[in-house]
């Protein structure tokens, strides 16, 4: 049948198949989709171990003026507070964070500080006056627009006479901090390195979905065919797949990332309903990106649809949303290669070359949407469901990124 079709192709593409380096691929049928419906499960539920909360009147990703912005200046006189109160909020993790998890504060300051922010242990001694100190705390943003840290007050973490007692408690400190155990200095902690050999299924559980993936492209679905019965030799067929994914898909009219494009390929050929995210769909992920392992990662940004999808995913990237007012690039451009807390911010480069991956902490395999929900959900806004069009095209510029890195999935990570 797919000879059929082959001999059925318009003589200009045959022509160009002389001139292609990649030959059949340039010429090649475009792959059935189902393109109706959803290719999440629907509705979209938040997994039910996640965080519970929903953050409505906070920006998403496909929401962006729901978020107030920086009001003026608030004018304070010496503010009179409780320090020792300042210092348990600021030491507070369940308030949002803690400001421990960018800023060293002195002696006092708790195991694994970030360093996101300056060191505040001589914050006091700085000459900055109680107005700066207060709004700063209350909403950086007054004085500096792009600020990385979260506007406290403004977004409801703490209430005006909370931010008193730390600016109180700041005024405190004036000494440089000494770190007792040298793991707590964030400028002298050693940077984590990932040498587990993803591929030993007894070291990552990942590795051993390869066979389970490989098992179900042999597997008849409803309509009677098995992905195989289609693609005989897929290690031939699709070595250079999965590192050419996502890409601008014109019948949708959007960036297809590989997961949605299993789910829509599948539904439309052998009739298997492999939702996003559902095991099925993982596992033929799984399956599918082994077999370009070792390959570069390449992006087709040529059409200019996707070049714009491209520059959209730029954009998104650099949009700040939830009740923390993050960015994707606050951590992981502007953060990057610092500590948040006791956790290594990485950047853009290096994050999308080992995806779908088993998370350690979470004893899971997660594909790379599943990652943006969970960077959403953190920074307090509601994520999205796994085929929106805005992870795609999120998807799209971290692949761009990250283009010339080889391929090593699946991967393991904390
Ligand atoms: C996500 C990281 C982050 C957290 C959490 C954070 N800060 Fe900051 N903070 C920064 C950064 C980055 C700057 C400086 C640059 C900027 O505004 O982006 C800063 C600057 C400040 C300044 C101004 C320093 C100066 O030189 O005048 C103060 C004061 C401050 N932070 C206090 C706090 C307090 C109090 C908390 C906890 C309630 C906190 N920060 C939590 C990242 C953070
Ligand atoms: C009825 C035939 C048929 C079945 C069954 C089928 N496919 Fe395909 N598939 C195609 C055709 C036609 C194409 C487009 C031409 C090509 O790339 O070979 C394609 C292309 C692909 C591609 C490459 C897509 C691209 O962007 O170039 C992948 C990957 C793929 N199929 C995976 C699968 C998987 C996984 C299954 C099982 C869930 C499956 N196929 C079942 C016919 C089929
Ligand atoms: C509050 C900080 C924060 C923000 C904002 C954030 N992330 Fe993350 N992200 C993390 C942390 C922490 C990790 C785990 C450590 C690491 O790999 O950087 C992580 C990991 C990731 C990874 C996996 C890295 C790997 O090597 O496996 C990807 C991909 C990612 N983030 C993408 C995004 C995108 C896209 C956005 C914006 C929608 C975003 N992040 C926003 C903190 C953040």
């Amino acid at each position: 049948m797919i000879r059929l079709r082959l001999l059925a192709v318009p003589l200009i593409a045959i022509a160009s198949f002389a001139s292609s380096p990649s030959g059949w691929t340039q010429s090649k049928e475009p792959p059935p989709l189902a393109l109706d419906g959803s290719a999440s499960p629907q509705p979209w539920q938040r997994y039910r171990d996640w965080n519970k909360a929903r953050w409505d009147a906070y920006n998403t990703l496909d929401k962006r003026d729901l978020t107030k912005p920086a009001g003026s200046e608030i004018q304070v006189r010496t503010v009179t507070g409780d320090a020792a109160n300042g210092q348990k909020l600021a030491f507070d993790r369940s308030r949002g964070g803690g400001c421990l998890a960018c800023h060293v504060m002195g002696a006092r300051t708790q195991a694994l500080p970030g360093n996101v922010g300056v060191d505040l242990s001589e914050v006091g001694t700085a000459g900055r006056t109680d107005q700066w100190l207060f709004n700063y705390i209350y909403d950086p943003r007054v004085y500096n627009p792009e600020s990385v840290m979260p506007p406290w007050g403004k977004h409801g973490f703490y209430n005006e006479a909370e931010i008193r007692d730390m600016v109180a408690f700041l005024k405190t400190l004036k000494t440089p901090t000494k770190f007792a155990d040298p793991l707590d200095n964030p400028e002298r902690r050693p940077v984590p390195v990932e040498d587990r050999d993803a591929l030993d299924p007894f070291v990552n559980p990942a590795a051993e979905r390869i066979e389970a993936g490989a098992a179900l492209f042999a597997k008849v679905g409803p309509n009677g065919k098995a992905c195989a019965a289609c693609h005989s030799d897929p290690k031939a067929a699709f070595v250079r797949w999965a590192v050419e994914m996502p890409k601008w898909e014109s019948r949708l009219g959007k960036v297809l990332g590989a997961e949605e494009f299993i789910a829509r390929h599948a539904l439309a050929t052998t009739g298997a309903a492999f939702f996003m995210q559902s095991r099925e769909n993982t596992d033929l992920s799984i399956f599918l990106h082994s077999l370009a392992n070792g390959q570069p990662i390449k992006v087709d940004l040529s059409s200019p649809e996707a070049k714009a999808a491209f520059e959209r995913g730029v954009a998104l990237s650099k949009i700040k949303i939830g009740q923390f007012n993050f960015s994707c690039i606050d951590c992981h451009e502007k953060g990057a290669n610092k500590w948040l807390r006791g956790q290594w911010l990485g950047e853009a480069r290096g994050q999308f070359d080992h995806f779908p991956l088993w998370r350690t902490s979470r004893s899971e395999i997660w594909d790379i949407r599943k990652r943006f929900q969970w960077c959403n959900v953190q920074v307090r806004a509601n994520e999205l469901q796994p085929d929106a069009p805005e992870y795609g095209e999120l998807e799209l510029y971290l692949r761009k990124m990250n283009e010339g890195l080889t391929l090593t999935a699946p991967n393991i990570r904390h």
